[in-house]
C-alpha cells in the first residue's frame, strides 16, 4: 500500500468497468492487461487511482456483482499475477487500486452455498416469510431448487444475501479483505453495503409513506425499505470490515438519503452522494443536494457509474463542461466514471440483453482512437463502440477545447485551490460557491448569466461572461 493515510480525502478517482476498457488478447472482453496498457490515460489525467468493479470469478448474471471466488481473477479479466502487475504498475505512476468488495450477497454458485448453508438467509417457513421485494424487482425469496428451502436475495435471484449474523461470514470476508491487501490494495467500494444486514425477525416491510428520493424498480418502490434495508445494527457489521482493513480506504456505496449517512461515516471513510447523481440539472436542486452532502465533509462526488445513464445523456452534451467544473471543484473527493472525460453517452446495449435490469447501454467500451473498434479491442467487442469516430481519446488529447483536456486542468486546478467552502446566493440558473480565494459559477441555464468579479481562472467557454450552458472559476 502506498502512503500517507487520509489520501482520499481530496483524491480524483477513476471507475475503470474491466470489461468495457481496454482488451489485450482480442477476444473481444476488456482485461487487467489492457487497464495496466492505458494506466497513462490515468496518470495524464492527474487522477489518484482506480477503482477496479468487480474482476472476481463470477458467472455473469450479474456481471461480476455475482461472485463466485473472492480470492482470485475471473480468467477472462486475467490471473492474479497480471493482476500484481496491475498494482505494481499503478503503485510505479502514483495511482492507488481499489478493488470491488461485493459484501451484501455471493454468487448462487458460490461453493458456499452448498458447502456451507448457513452463511445465507433461508426462509422459516416453506415459502417467502414476509413481503419484502427484490432491488430489480419481483420477491427477494427464492426456492433452491435443490434443497427445496426458500433463501434471500436482495438482487437477482443468482445472488443469495449472505447471513452477517453468522460468525463464520464474518471471519471469512475478514479474510478476503486482508487477503486484497496482502497482494497491495489501497481500499476497497463496498458494493450495496446498506443491505449488509437484514431485520433478525423479517419483519414485513410497510407500504411506501413518501417518495424514495432515487429510483427503485417495479414493487421496490412500494414499500418503505424499513426491515429489508438500512439496518441499525448493520455498523457493527462494517466495523469487522474496518477492523480487517485498517487504515485503508473504504468507500460506501449506501443507496440512501444524504440524511441517512452519518451513521454510516462512523466507520466509512467515504460514502457516494447519489442525491447529487439524481439530481436534476436544476441550479436550486442542485444547491441543494450540495448543501446537504458538503455538510458531511465525507461524501464523494459523484455523477455517473456503471448502473445509471452516463453523465452525457442525463445532463444533455451541452451541460458536460460545466458538470465537468461542478464535479471536480466541490470540495472532497470525487469519482468520475469512464469515458465521462470523454463526453460518452449512452450506447444501444445488446439484444437481447446481457443485463436484465438494463444496464448495457451505460457499459459500452471505451474510445480510444476513431478506428472502428476503437482501439478497444481488435476482436469482436462485447458491446458495439458507440460512436469513436465523434469522440475519442486520441483526437481529444492536446486539443486545448476538448473535455478530456478540461478535466484534465481540472484535476489539476483543485490541487491549488486551497482551503474552504461556502455556497454564494447567486441568480437564478446558477450554482456558485467559493473555494479557498476563487468564485465558481456554474450556469445550468440556456440564457446568459453575469459572471461574478474577478480575475478568471478558468471558463468553459470562449465568449466572455457567463454564456448559457458554461462555468468560471474566478479569483477573488
Ligand atoms: C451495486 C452495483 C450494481 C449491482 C448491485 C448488486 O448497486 O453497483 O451494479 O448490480 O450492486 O451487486
Amino acid at each position: 500500500m502506498l502512503a500517507p493515510a487520509m489520501w482520499w480525502r481530496d483524491a480524483v478517482v477513476y471507475q475503470v468497468y474491466p470489461r468495457s476498457f481496454q482488451d489485450s488478447d482480442g477476444d473481444g472482453v476488456g482485461d487487467l492487461r489492457g487497464v495496466a496498457e492505458r494506466l497513462e490515460h490515468l496518470a495524464y489525467l492527474g487522477v489518484d487511482a482506480l477503482w477496479l468493479s468487480p474482476i472476481y470469478p463470477s458467472p455473469l448474471a450479474d456481471f461480476g456483482y455475482d461472485v463466485s471466488d473472492y480470492t482470485d481473477v475471473d480468467p477472462s479479466f486475467g490471473t492474479l499475477s497480471d493482476f500484481d502487475a496491475l498494482v505494481a504498475s499503478a503503485h510505479r505512476l502514483g495511482l492507488r487500486v481499489l478493488l470491488d468488495f461485493v459484501v451484501c450477497h455471493t454468487s448462487i454458485e458460490h461453493p458456499w452455498f452448498r458447502k456451507h448453508p448457513d452463511r445465507y438467509i433461508w426462509s422459516p417457513v416453506d415459502g417467502p416469510p414476509n413481503n419484502w421485494v427484490a432491488a430489480f424487482g419481483g420477491p427477494a425469496w427464492s426456492r433452491d431448487e435443490r434443497s427445496g428451502r426458500w433463501y434471500l436475495h436482495s438482487f437477482y435471484p443468482e445472488q443469495p444475501d449472505l447471513d452477517w449474523r453468522n460468525p463464520e461470514v464474518v471471519d471469512a470476508m475478514q479474510g478476503v479483505v486482508r487477503f486484497w491487501l496482502d497482494r497491495g490494495v489501497d481500499g476497497f467500494r463496498l458494493d450495496a453495503v446498506n443491505l449488509i444486514l437484514k431485520d433478525a425477525e423479517l419483519r414485513d416491510d410497510p407500504p411506501a409513506s413518501g417518495e424514495f428520493p432515487f429510483p427503485r424498480a417495479g414493487e421496490s418502490a412500494t414499500l418503505d425499505h424499513v426491515y429489508s434495508d438500512n439496518q441499525p445494527d448493520a455498523v457493527e457489521a462494517l466495523r469487522a470490515i474496518r477492523a480487517a482493513a485498517g487504515d485503508a480506504l473504504l468507500v460506501g456505496e449506501v443507496y440512501l438519503p444524504t440524511s441517512e449517512y452519518g451513521r454510516w461515516l462512523e466507520v466509512l471513510d467515504l460514502v457516494f452522494g447519489f442525491e447529487l447523481l439524481f439530481t436534476p440539472w436544476d441550479a436550486g436542486r442542485l444547491r441543494d443536494a450540495i448543501e446537504r452532502a458538503a455538510k458531511l465533509e465525507r461524501v464523494a462526488w459523484v455523477m455517473s457509474n456503471h448502473d445509471f445513464d452516463r453523465l452525457a445523456t442525463r445532463v444533455g452534451p451541452e451541460n458536460l463542461r460545466a458538470a465537468a467544473v461542478l464535479l471536480l471543484m466541490l470540495p472532497g473527493a470525487a469519482f468520475v466514471y469512464q469515458g465521462d472525460e470523454i463526453g460518452l453517452v449512452n450506447g444501444p446495449g445488446h439484444e437481447p440483453p446481457f443485463d436484465r435490469a438494463g444496464r448495457d447501454g451505460l457499459r459500452h467500451p471505451m474510445q480510444w482512437d476513431a478506428s472502428a473498434k476503437a482501439g478497444f479491442t481488435t476482436g469482436e467487442p462485447w458491446l458495439p463502440l458507440v460512436d469513436p469516430q465523434e469522440r475519442n481519446v486520441e483526437s481529444q488529447r492536446g486539443d486545448t477545447g476538448s473535455l478530456l483536456e478540461l478535466y484534465r486542468h481540472l484535476v489539476a486546478l483543485r490541487r491549488k485551490l486551497g482551503e474552504g467552502f461556502r455556497l454564494l446566493d447567486a441568480e437564478p440558473g446558477v450554482v456558485a460557491f467559493e473555494r479557498g480565494g476563487q468564485t465558481v459559477a456554474v450556469n445550468t441555464t440556456g440564457e446568459r448569466r453575469t459572471v461574478p468579479r474577478g480575475e478568471t481562472v478558468l471558463a468553459t467557454h470562449a465568449e466572455t461572461g457567463l454564456p448559457p450552458h458554461a462555468a468560471v472559476i474566478v479569483r477573488n
